[in-house]
């Protein structure tokens, strides 16, 4: 089955009117962050955040399928001393636009190196907001199982005489554990927290995903032949991984350069064919949108 990878330049608000309704199976992405990289992309001011995103949440809204899913990367920096609060904001906006804010994921950053601040610690994590149209959305929990081997050298090695048996909730919500059921098991559940490191080596742009962190998402949320969307897509880290990951999917960007990059990537065209425009033509035998 030919997978399609659609790399579109514009600004997302515009160029997804040209995706359908209900059609896409995952959108994963990191926007721009509010008055950051400023001299690179762009920065958008962080009292605007919540007015210039939610009218491209809307299109995310349209055009992700009931079961599908929306894992928004985002960090607030901070502003005068004090973490600025456009994130929280931008949640309840989002909840009030008629997403379901269903998780968070933390990404720890695991290749932070040491340094001094006045009066806080090195940033080492970011978020990965998760939000679904529905509380029925897919979900392949077990393709991103992971070996007990962690647990088993931790939690699982002194296990109390409550771990041995059912520790009923103490809030009696019902809900109870045994740990002691793991300890035949290869496998285990992952936490909702992903330790990766940054991407250091993409010469391409300068705020890349490391390509792990899509990839996770992508098992989790979507079937192989699923689609899945990057509507602030950079260098086009999220579509190579969908489409050596068997996905389909699309990308917008805005600025030349790295649409360029991520079309000269999905294409593995050089330089010289896309200075020529040849990709022009190939791109479009390509460009079969989802409209
Ligand atoms: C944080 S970067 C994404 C990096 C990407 N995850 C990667 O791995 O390369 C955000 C990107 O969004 C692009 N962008 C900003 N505003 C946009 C818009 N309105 N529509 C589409 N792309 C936009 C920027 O040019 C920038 O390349």
């Amino acid at each position: 089955m030919a997978v399609i990878t659609n790399i579109l330049k514009g600004d997302c608000l515009d160029r997804l009117t040209e995706v359908k309704d209900n059609s896409v199976d995952l959108i994963i992405t990191s926007p721009p962050y509010a008055d950051s990289r400023v001299k690179t992309y762009g920065g958008i001011n962080p009292e605007k955040y919540v007015e210039w995103f939610l009218p491209r949440s809307q299109q995310f809204l349209r055009v992700l399928k009931p079961s599908g899913t929306f894992i928004l990367n985002i960090k607030e920096k901070v502003v005068n001393g004090e973490r600025s609060t456009y994130v929280l904001e931008l949640i309840l906006a989002l909840r009030k636009q008629g997403w379901l804010w269903t998780e968070e994921f933390i990404w720890h950053k695991k290749n932070s190196y040491p340094g001094k601040w006045p009066n806080r610690f090195r940033d080492s994590w970011e978020r990965l907001l998760q939000f679904n149209k529905t509380k029925s959305f897919f979900m392949n929990q077990e393709a991103v199982m992971v070996p007990m081997g962690d647990w088993a050298q931790t939690r699982l090695k002194n296990l109390s005489l409550i771990d041995l048996g059912r520790d009923e909730s103490k809030v009696k919500s019902g809900f109870g554990k045994k740990v002691a059921n793991w300890l035949s098991r290869s496998k285990a559940y992952p936490t909702n927290v992903l330790h990766m490191a940054t991407e250091t080596n993409n010469k391409n742009h300068s705020a890349v995903f490391p390509e792990a962190l899509p990839e996770w998402f992508i098992k989790l949320f979507t079937k192989t032949g699923g689609w899945v969307l990057d509507p602030f897509l950079g260098s086009g880290t999220t579509t190579r991984v969908a489409s050596r990951m068997g996905r389909n999917s699309i990308g917008i960007e805005i600025l030349e350069e790295y649409y360029r990059a991520a079309l000269r990537d999905v294409n593995r065209l050089d330089d010289k064919l896309v200075d020529n425009q040849v990709y022009e033509q190939i791109t479009q035998v390509r460009h079969i949108y989802v409209r």
